[in-house]
């Protein structure tokens, strides 16, 4: 077997600093043992997400330099039409400044109180977006996309069957849209078949219901279709593409994935009535529909990248470096959700620690573990996330998955820094049964990840 490479030489570097065990005890002290409330900077390896946090490329920075400020009919909007209509072909095109600016001028435009928003699984940000305004979001991923262990080649499918149940019981009146989250994220980052995407267009046609896909790291799923469906093996990323979303009526998406930008991201379909209404809006609280909240040097990188997130040799990079995190730890025993997925290795604390329960946040102590043992930090997606506490009783309800979400961020990190990340877990899970679960010393009534104090329990 041939060593797949990096395919990329590093033209500019960005020193990381090495931290000592007891300073990195210091620190998480202060951070109240919450990693969100570190300095970046004292982190050496950083997979909280791979959000925003891309390499861009030599071509990407001297497209910045080509941005044209502009504030009507910049020539950067163009090329950022042209890259996005021909990728997804979507005919109006709406540049955003991330993901959720997308998602709440599509839901605001679309939905009312009462209505159903189906998807395979929301993200947190779509389905707080779909709430905002009164509708419900429900999500109808495969019965294998909620089992850690299950193996199956596109565990972010979504179950159809229970999608055609779901507009029987409710009405087609109540489902102003359909989404399909590409790869499925809040899942563990599982890719979802040309043929589930054909089927759930199918069935959302002949009821007349609009499909729109997330398409954060739709490069991701197009290769895994490639990869893992019959009939792609010998088909270009960009024609997967082409032909996943030829299934959709429109399109939202976060550029801070796949797009290998830092900032962006935008709102697309063929509809000229929905788009006029996306239009106001946009001029209301994004900006100018030529800019819509970007810089014309960030409409530049988007267009440059999103077509660099399709190169063959980059996706097999991109997949190949995740999956062998995930094969090292999985091997030694480390117990992952299988298979890897494109963006993010997920590990299950729940089997990890068996002797801290769920309230006493196994995926926290991971997290703290890991900062703690090589400067490493991921994010809890379990209790902390997920559970609440019940402002009356003070119970606290617990999650259903304790996942610790290891995120790696495009073309940053390579190969030796990957191995120690497969060498800090290895030796975390060595010392297992030694680690202690943690206790909320404070905690917001929402979001509270983000902001809570924990103290380590005895
Ligand atoms: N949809 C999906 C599937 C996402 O993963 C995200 C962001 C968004 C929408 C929202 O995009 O952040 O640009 O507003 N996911 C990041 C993550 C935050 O860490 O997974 P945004």
């Amino acid at each position: 077997m041939q060593t797949i490479i990096e395919p990329f030489r590093i033209k500019s570097v960005e020193p990381i600093r090495m931290t000592t065990r007891d300073e990195r005890e210091q620190r998480l002290r202060q951070a109240a043992y919450n990693v969100f409330q570190l300095h970046s900077e004292d982190v050496l390896i950083d997979l909280l997400t791979d959000s925003g946090t891309s390499a861009m490329s030599s071509e990407q920075w001297a497209a910045m330099m080509r941005g044209d400020e502009s504030y009507a009919g910049s020539p950067s909007f163009y090329r950022f039409e042209r890259a996005i209509q021909d990728i997804f072909g979507f005919k109006y095109v709406f540049p955003t400044h991330q993901g959720r600016a997308a998602e709440r001028i599509l839901f605001s435009v679309m939905c009312k109180a009462e209505d159903v928003v189906p998807s395979n699984t929301h993200f947190d940000t779509t389905r707080a977006n779909v709430e905002f305004t009164g509708a419900r979001a429900v999500d109808l991923v495969i019965p294998e996309g909620r089992q850690p262990q299950a193996v199956h080649p596109f565990k972010g499918n979504m179950d159809v069957g229970a999608l055609a149940r779901l507009i029987a019981e409710v009405g087609r009146e109540r489902i102003p849209l359909c989404m399909l989250t590409v790869t499925n994220n809040s899942g563990g980052g599982q890719p979802v078949s040309m043929a589930n995407i054909r089927e759930v267009s199918a069935l959302c046609r002949a009821h007349g219901i609009p499909l729109y896909i997330d398409a954060c790291r739709f490069a991701e799923n197009a290769y895994f279709i490639k990869l893992r469906e019959p009939g792609y093996a010998a088909r270009a990323p960009l024609e997967i593409a082409r032909e996943m979303f030829s299934h959709a009526d429109g399109a939202t998406m976060s550029a801070k994935k796949d797009g290998l930008a830092n900032i962006g991201g935008f709102i697309a379909s063929n509809d000229a009535g929905v788009a006029q209404q996306e239009r106001n809006l946009l001029i209301l609280t994004e900006g100018f529909p030529t800019y819509g909240g970007l810089a014309g040097r960030d409409l530049e990188a988007i267009a440059v990248g999103l077509h660099e997130a399709l190169a063959e040799d980059y996706l097999l990079y991109r997949i190949t470096s995740t999956t062998y995190l995930g094969r090292h730890i999985a091997e030694q025993g480390v117990p992952i959700v299988q298979p890897p997925g494109g963006h993010a290795v997920y590990i299950d604390a729940a089997a990890l620690f068996p002797h801290i329960p769920p309230a006493e946040l196994p995926g926290q102590a991971l997290v703290v573990e890991l900062y703690r043992e090589a400067g490493i930090r991921a994010v809890e997606i379990g209790t902390v996330m997920f559970g609440r506490r019940d402002p009356a009783t003070g119970a606290e309800s617990t999650a259903s998955m304790e996942l610790v979400r290891l995120a790696i961020p495009r073309r940053v990190y390579t190969q030796s820094h990957i191995d120690y990340v497969v060498e800090a877990i290895l030796n975390v899970h060595a010392r297992r049964a030694a680690v202690r679960g943690y206790r909320f010393v404070e905690q917001a009534p929402y979001l509270r990840h983000f902001t809570a104090r924990f103290a380590p329990l005895e």
